[in-house]
């Protein structure tokens, strides 16, 4: 499993009540192998001592960006070059708006501007200002700066609210930072993902869909550029915007996602099947708008070809990974349609759970192969995909 062995994690604590965690996330990312120092912010300095966290992190911790002692010492740009990751956990609102916009107004935002290190960023705020709009397009330029996000998770706030915003727990956080290192888990791999919906037209202006959103499979091309993978994504319409150093090609209908995927998979080593594909189009597509008339009309519906099952029919074959969404005995169906549509891997998730899957930021799965199985608890969908990736390179041969 994925570990923090030589990694100097700069840790940035800022002012909310999940600071307290701060002490427990030190030992976990230490557990793994990192190196941590502490920066805190004046808010942050309210809820735990810089005391508590120097002695945990056996360093001294940093809180002002005008101190000429620590200047001499360890300054801003050399804490900013020491960190092989920024980890700030946790995030408060105002700490992601600074961070949305660039501010410099204290040490913590100031270093992040100033590190090449990758930032990971653990939201905790209440429920209410998690959902509120300015926050929410906040998090989304966090993430279209390049920044990765773990949680927050839902559940009971210390003000009382239930909802999504507490701190992801230490232990999560620390998987999720350690897994950021994975890179090279794929290197050299070239990887074909389909993700989305298909849109099935039935005559110019309509089409026949389904409500995926796409993000699991976005979620995967990004896991997996991350790991060193030469990632394409056939992806059908979406609301998305392409990962860093992934190549996108843009489908609407079944069998166009096919022939892309047929096509590109012949010069893959990996095929990920994340597509909600239509089972069904129209007979017959109508060239004109359809008209209304009758009280009833009727539609003839003609099955779409399975494009997992084609591609993992073909030779040479990627190795190939499917998707199963069931509301029961999950791992059991999940395990039939691996060996029908001839699998290597699928990914099981258990769509009767509200919360998840579907539309959702986050996911659970338990990830199935012909001699094994591994569940991943709930968390976002890009550390779930983070987890498949590495599931995926252990089950991929050497030479394959
Ligand atoms: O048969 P079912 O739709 O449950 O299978 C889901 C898996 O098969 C997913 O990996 C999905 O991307 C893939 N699939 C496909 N082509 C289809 C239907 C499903 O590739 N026409």
């Amino acid at each position: 499993m994925a570990h923090l062995i030589n990694r100097n994690v700069l840790l940035g604590v800022s002012g909310g009540i999940a600071a307290y965690k701060s002490a427990e996330l030190i030992r976990q990312l230490q557990e793994l192998g990192a190196e941590v120092r502490v920066i805190m912010t004046r808010g942050a300095q309210q809820f735990i001592t810089p005391l508590t966290l120097q002695a945990l992190s056996g360093n001294p911790v940093h809180t002002e960006l005008l101190d000429s002692e620590a200047e001499l010492g360890m300054g801003h740009i050399e804490l900013a070059r020491w960190a092989d990751l920024l980890l700030i956990a946790p995030a408060t609102a105002d700490l992601i708006a600074r961070l949305a916009i660039g501010r410099a107004d204290d040490l913590l935002t100031t270093v992040a501007l100033a590190t090449a290190a990758p930032r990971l960023i653990a939201p905790a705020m209440n429920q209410q200002m998690w959902h509120d709009k300015a926050c929410a397009a906040n998090v989304e330029r966090l993430e279209s700066l390049g920044m990765s996000l773990v949680g927050p998770a839902v559940g009971e706030q210390a003000c009382g609210d239930v909802g999504p915003g507490r701190m992801e727990q230490p232990a999560v956080i620390a998987a999720s930072a350690a897994a950021l290192f994975q890179s090279g888990l794929l290197q050299g791999k070239r990887v074909l993902i389909s993700a989305g919906p298909t849109q099935e037209a039935l005559d110019p202006v309509r089409y026949i869909s389904n409500h995926s959103s796409g993000k699991m499979g976005y979620a995967l091309a990004r896991a997996c550029a991350d790991a060193g993978a030469r990632t394409t994504l056939v992806s059908g319409p979406v609301n998305l915007e392409a990962p860093a150093k992934v190549k996108r090609v843009e489908v609407q209908s079944a069998l166009q996602m096919l022939d892309q995927c047929v096509e590109l998979s012949a010069e893959s080593d990996i095929f990920i099947a994340c597509a909600a594909v239509a089972d069904y189009r129209p007979a017959e597509v109508q060239t004109q708008k359809i008209k209304k008339g009758a009280e009833f009309t009727s539609l003839e519906l003609v099955r779409n070809p399975d494009i997992v099952a084609t591609v993992s029919s073909t030779n040479p074959r990627p190795f190939t990974v499917g998707f199963a969404a069931e509301t029961n005995d999950v791992v059991q169906y999940a395990r039939g349609k691996m060996q029908r549509k001839g699998l290597d891997m699928i990914v099981a998730n258990d769509v009767s759970k509200q919360d998840i899957g579907f539309n959702s930021d986050e996911n659970a799965v338990t990830v199935v192969w012909p001699d094994g199985e591994h569940s991943l608890a709930q968390s976002s969908k890009l550390n779930i995909a983070r987890q498949v990736v590495e599931l995926i390179a252990g089950q991929i041969k050497p030479e394959s």
